[in-house]
């Protein structure tokens, strides 16, 4: 195992904000975290998980021992009639899986292409996008604890999955290190196209009536979608939505549309409503905005980005900015989607 000390974070977050870790070490297998567990001053210490850094706001130094999770391998797990599991290490880019599996011939995550960030995360914050969940696809996951060091496997219902949400960014948080995660893609395969931008692109390309478009046609419209939408954090450092869809009640809902019809909303299973913050952001006219160099996206509100130098102080008071703006003109309060160090 090699301790590394006083490392520079900068180029460990998409959002490029500048911060350093104490102690870091890089995490390559299972035996490497039960070192971690098992070293006398390591052990103890309070840690930090970070994965590909695509979801964290880094506002200070990082204090905590920093296990930099870097774990390989993709592979087959089983081919059953009804779906086909596949497993990854938790240091996989996911959109590496994503192309994996397409190129195995096996269709079921291709609206999740391109997310930023690595397989290990995935859970974390339950990604999602274009109609789909990583909890619509996920089988198991194993993991180690960071305590006791012993190995546990947790299915879906032991993790929790909400909305962005799931029991790593609670009870478990910086207590338990995803190390593999396994993915069940349903057979027969069947396209997910419910999202509004994709019916668009069905109209567009002439799938109608029943002709339905096949994985990859799905995977390269998504690549498009996000790629007009989204800023690439190779080129601009940001770390996607920064707030999390708002959910709110029927009234509150006919409440707000009394006022602003144009708001776009979502009907839920459970007789609420979710909100697009994007929306809301905009409709406050923050697009284009900065603090410093922290900046609100000129093509997407929900997105903040780091126009070059930017510290976390400046993303979090222009953040901060923005949610009184929104409660005050909608009574909302908006909820940071990435994890704020
Ligand atoms: N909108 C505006 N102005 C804006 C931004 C959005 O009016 O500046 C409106 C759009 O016109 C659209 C609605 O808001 O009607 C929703 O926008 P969009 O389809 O871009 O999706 P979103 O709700 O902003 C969510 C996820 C994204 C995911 C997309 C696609 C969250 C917090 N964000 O964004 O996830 O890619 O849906 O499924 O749920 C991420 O989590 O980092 C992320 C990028």
């Amino acid at each position: 195992m090699h301790i590394e000390t006083a490392i520079s974070l900068r180029d460990c977050n998409t959002f490029g904000l500048p911060a350093t870790a104490a102690t870091l070490v890089r995490i390559t297998s299972e035996a490497d975290v039960r070192q971690v567990v098992n070293h006398p001053e390591l052990g103890p210490a309070p840690k930090f998980i970070l994965g590909g850094g695509s979801n964290v706001v880094f506002t200070r130094d990082v204090t905590a021992c920093l296990l930099k999770v870097e774990i390989t391998g993709l592979r087959v797990v089983e081919e059953r009639a009804d779906a086909v599991i596949v497993e990854a290490g938790a240091g996989v880019r996911w959109h590496d899986l994503v192309a994996w599996t397409l190129g195995q011939g096996l269709p079921g995550l291709e609206n999740l292409a391109l997310i930023p960030g690595t397989v290990g995360a995935a859970p974390v914050q339950n990604i999602g996008a274009y109609g789909l969940e990583l909890a619509d696809r996920f089988d198991s996951l194993d993991a180690v604890d960071l305590i006791s060091g012993r190995s546990v496997t947790l299915d879906r219902a032991r993790c929790r999955f909400g909305y962005r949400d799931s029991v790593f960014k609670r009870e478990l948080a910086g207590k338990s290190l995803i190390t593999r995660v396994r993915l069940r893609l349903p057979r027969p395969w069947q396209p997910v196209l419910e999202y509004l931008d994709l019916q668009r692109k069905c109209e567009e390309a002439g799938f109608i009536e029943g002709r339905l478009p096949g994985a990859r046609q799905v995977f390269d419209w998504v690549c498009e979608i996000r790629r007009a939408k989204l800023p690439d954090p190779a080129v601009i450092g940001n770390a996607g939505s920064f707030f999390k869809n708002p959910v709110v009640s029927l009234e509150q809902c006919r409440d707000i549309i009394a006022r602003d019809p144009h708001l776009v909303h979502y009907p839920m299973d459970d007789g609420q409503f979710k909100l697009a913050a994007g929306w809301l952001i905009d409709a406050c006219g923050w697009k284009g905005k900065s603090v410093g160099a922290a900046a609100v996206y000129e093509k997407q509100a929900l997105v903040l980005v780091n126009r070059g130098g930017a510290s976390g102080g400046e993303v979090m008071t222009l953040a901060r900015a923005i949610q009184e703006s929104v409660y005050g003109r909608f009574g909302i309060r908006l909820e940071p989607e990435p994890i704020v160090v």
